[in-house]
């Protein structure tokens, strides 16, 4: 089969690899329709460099048609319409049964002291073959492989494997208070979403906060008060007097920072990813437990806009191991931080109903590229660069 594979910083190519198989009595074997590109493809893509080995299959957001299953798959059947969430989980186990999937028991990555196996996402987590591909191996199918119905475009369906999930948790997470008021720091896919899933909640004021402008523009049509990062510099404390003056005086309770560890506006640390990616994996490993590896404007933004005792939703994703945050404001403020990896099988069972007769979030429209596997090098590249207008790019094998 074709599939997009990693092959060095900045370079996927489509290549034909062996097709998947059922390897456990548990599996399934989708052949896949629609697969999307993440912000957290462009951290491999790049900055992951050390942690990435030639010829890795990319993807984690598929969707498809389930071709073989296990002998003790009863759940699914050959011929299913089924979207595959990102992080794998066996969905039996204590943690799955708390909703806590990405600490799966059974998955857990434990030679690398992980938590749950994700698809298409390095030997940290489990070196599983990703699903920018045209067949992928699906563990655990009965749980993983969740069942959609016939009828609507793949695309109503296809952001249960991460999009929506991952918006969805961090506005449950973000604990949005009674006056209904949210600010999103990075409108992208992620931030996007959340802020359309906070308004569906009930959420009245809306903040965003990004630096491309399409996606502010993006945001505002659909009621989001929005503000340009490029107009405060380097300057947290004024940004967050900008979301303040918004607000009549008032920090607010809830920030989501849906922007993570490659956040413009840290130019030192941007020069030291760009450096570490140069050194041979093993050095590089090292460096990224020892130094602060991960840009932190957005998340130090957010310390800064939080208001006291409210709550800072980390969705964005952070990988270094001694990254500098001023534990004094976060102390003295009295703020909540939760974060981690959404748990999306988990999610995805409230958010389907959701989708069954209605395009709710707009998610039909969502995607500004639809494009073949093959065209996926290019693909990358204008998703990275955001250029031609890239937001969301979905590849239909
Ligand atoms: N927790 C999870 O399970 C999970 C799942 C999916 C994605 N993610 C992460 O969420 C983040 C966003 O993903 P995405 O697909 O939307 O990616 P993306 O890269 O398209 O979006 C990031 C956005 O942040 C903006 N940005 C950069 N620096 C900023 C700053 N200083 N202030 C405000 N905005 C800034 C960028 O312009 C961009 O629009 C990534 O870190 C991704 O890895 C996490
Ligand atoms: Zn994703
Ligand atoms: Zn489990």
């Amino acid at each position: 089969m074709k599939a997009v594979t990693w092959q060095e910083k900045r370079k996927v190519a489509v290549k034909e690899v062996p097709d998947p198989v059922i390897q456990e009595p548990t599996d399934a074997v989708i052949k896949i329709t629609s697969t999307a590109i993440c912000g957290s493809d462009l951290h491999l893509y790049e900055v992951m460099t050390p942690f990435m080995e030639k010829d890795d299959i990319m993807g984690h957001e598929p969707m498809g048609i389930v071709q073989e299953v296990g002998s003790q798959v009863k759940h699914i059947k050959v011929g299913d319409r089924v979207v595959v969430p990102f992080n794998i989980a066996c969905g039996a186990c204590a943690m799955c049964k708390k909703g806590l999937t990405t600490q799966c028991e059974v998955t857990q990555v434990k030679d690398m002291d992980r938590g749950a196996a994700l698809f298409g996402y390095t030997k940290l987590y489990g070196h599983v073959p990703g699903g920018q591909a045209e067949y992928l191996r699906v563990p655990h199918a009965d749980f993983m492989a969740k069942k959609v119905p016939e009828g609507p475009p793949d695309e109503r369906f296809l952001y249960l494997s991460d999009v929506l999930p991952t918006a969805w948790q961090a506005v449950k997470y973000a604990n949005i208070p009674e006056n209904n008021t949210v600010a999103v720091i990075g409108l992208g896919p992620i931030g996007e979403m959340a802020t359309r899933v906070a308004a569906h909640q009930g959420a009245e004021r809306i903040i965003g906060i990004d630096l491309v402008p399409e996606r502010l523009e993006r945001a505002k049509s659909h009621g989001v008060d929005v503000i340009d990062v490029r107009d405060f510099e380097g300057d947290q404390q004024a940004l967050a007097q900008a979301v303040r003056d918004k607000l009549g005086g008032r920090s607010p309770e809830a920030v989501i920072d849906a922007v993570g560890m490659e956040a413009h506006g840290s130019p030192n640390v941007k020069a030291m990813q760009h450096l570490t990616g140069m050194l041979p994996d093993k050095a590089a490993q090292k460096v990224f437990t020892t130094a602060g590896m991960d840009r932190l404007f957005a998340l130090h933004s957010g310390i800064e806009m939080v208001g006291r005792g409210g709550t800072l939703s980390l969705v964005g994703v952070y990988a270094g191991q001694a990254d500098p945050i001023s534990l004094d404001a976060l102390f003295d403020k009295q703020v909540q931080v939760r974060m981690g990896q959404a748990n999306a099988p988990f999610w995805t069972q409230e958010i389907l109903p959701l989708l069954v007769d209605d395009n709710t979030f707009d998610v039909e429209n969502f995607a500004t590229h639809r494009l073949t596997l093959d065209e996926a090098p290019n693909a990358y590249e204008i998703f990275q660069k955001k250029q031609d207008n890239a937001f969301k790019i979905v590849l239909k094998p």
